[in-house]
């Protein structure tokens, strides 16, 4: 399946995204939840090539509005820059600001998976109470367990497209050619945020601000609690089995 271009919602809401196909026409909708670099961004590309619907990372339209050179961050999005820089939590307001602009990306008839959103119990509440207004619900929230040693190894270890933004890892999916991406060729960059300094902060935030949501999740009787231990192909397979989608895509042999 082809990677969706999702501008509207990377750069500009008021845009029309390249046609997204959803798995045999039913929208998947599903939030992944876990710490820092636990990878969900990496399973979220692996199930998009499932199920289709769209990545969606709060963390990725951060990071797009910071090196877009084209266009002034609203002063919501400048604010919000400043807090990422530091490894902290962007305000909840300033956050459903944002998503909500990207409604229709919500609304998507491709579904989504959302990735770094919600973060926060208010996030969480703001994001039920949209989709019931708008009739919509979620099909799962998956939630990724790894110990803090291998998620730190990870973090430090992660490296970036600075163009694509596709991601590898210095030791566990090294590009074919040092410091360059494999799909575009551009150069590979390390986020501000993988820095020692920042790691910490960001894993006490996650530990205070974005582990409740694991208890509110499971309330609503949707949590699905999986070990982010192993390969990328092996915690996707895993996953497709909790969201009981094997029969569908069995494993590569
Ligand atoms: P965001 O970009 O969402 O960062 P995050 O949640 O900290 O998650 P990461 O992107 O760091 O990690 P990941 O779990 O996606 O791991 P990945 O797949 O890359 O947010 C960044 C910042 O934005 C936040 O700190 C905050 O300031 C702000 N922000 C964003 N959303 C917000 C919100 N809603 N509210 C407030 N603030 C918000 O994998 C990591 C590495 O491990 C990679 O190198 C990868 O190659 C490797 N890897 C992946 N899987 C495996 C595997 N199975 N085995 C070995 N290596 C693996």
């Amino acid at each position: 399946m082809s990677t969706p271009d999702r501008v509207a919602w990377l750069q500009n809401p008021a845009t029309k995204c390249s046609p997204v196909h959803s798995h045999n026409g039913t929208p998947w909708r599903v939030v992944l939840l876990g710490a820092p670099g636990v990878g969900k961004g990496t399973q979220a590309e692996l199930l998009h090539q499932r199920l289709g619907a769209c990545h969606l990372s709060t963390g990725d339209v951060f990071r797009a509005a910071a090196t877009r050179k084209d266009c002034v961050p609203s002063p919501a999005m400048a604010a919000a820059l400043q807090y990422m820089r530091r490894g902290e939590l962007v305000p909840d307001s300033t956050v459903w600001e944002m998503v909500r602009e990207r409604a229709g990306c919500l609304r998507c008839g491709g579904g989504f998976l959302l990735d770094g959103f919600p973060r926060t119990l208010s996030q969480a509440q703001s994001l039920n109470d949209f989709l019931q207004q708008e009739n919509l619900a979620l099909n799962a929230v998956i939630d990724y367990e790894l110990p803090i040693p291998e998620i730190v190894s990870r973090l430090s270890g992660r490296r970036t497209c600075s163009k694509c933004k596709a991601v590898f890892h210095v030791a566990n999916q090294p590009p074919e050619h040092d410091g360059i991406c494999d799909h575009c060729g551009s150069a590979l960059i390390q986020r501000e945020d993988d820095r020692p300094e920042s790691i910490k902060v960001r894993l006490a935030a996650y530990e205070q601000s974005t582990a409740p949501l694991i208890a509110f999740y499971r309330n609503l009787g949707l949590l699905l609690s999986i070990p982010a231990t192993g390969s990328p192909e092996q915690i996707c397979a895993r996953s497709l089995v909790a969201l009981n989608l094997q029969a569908e895509f069995p494993p590569c042999p």
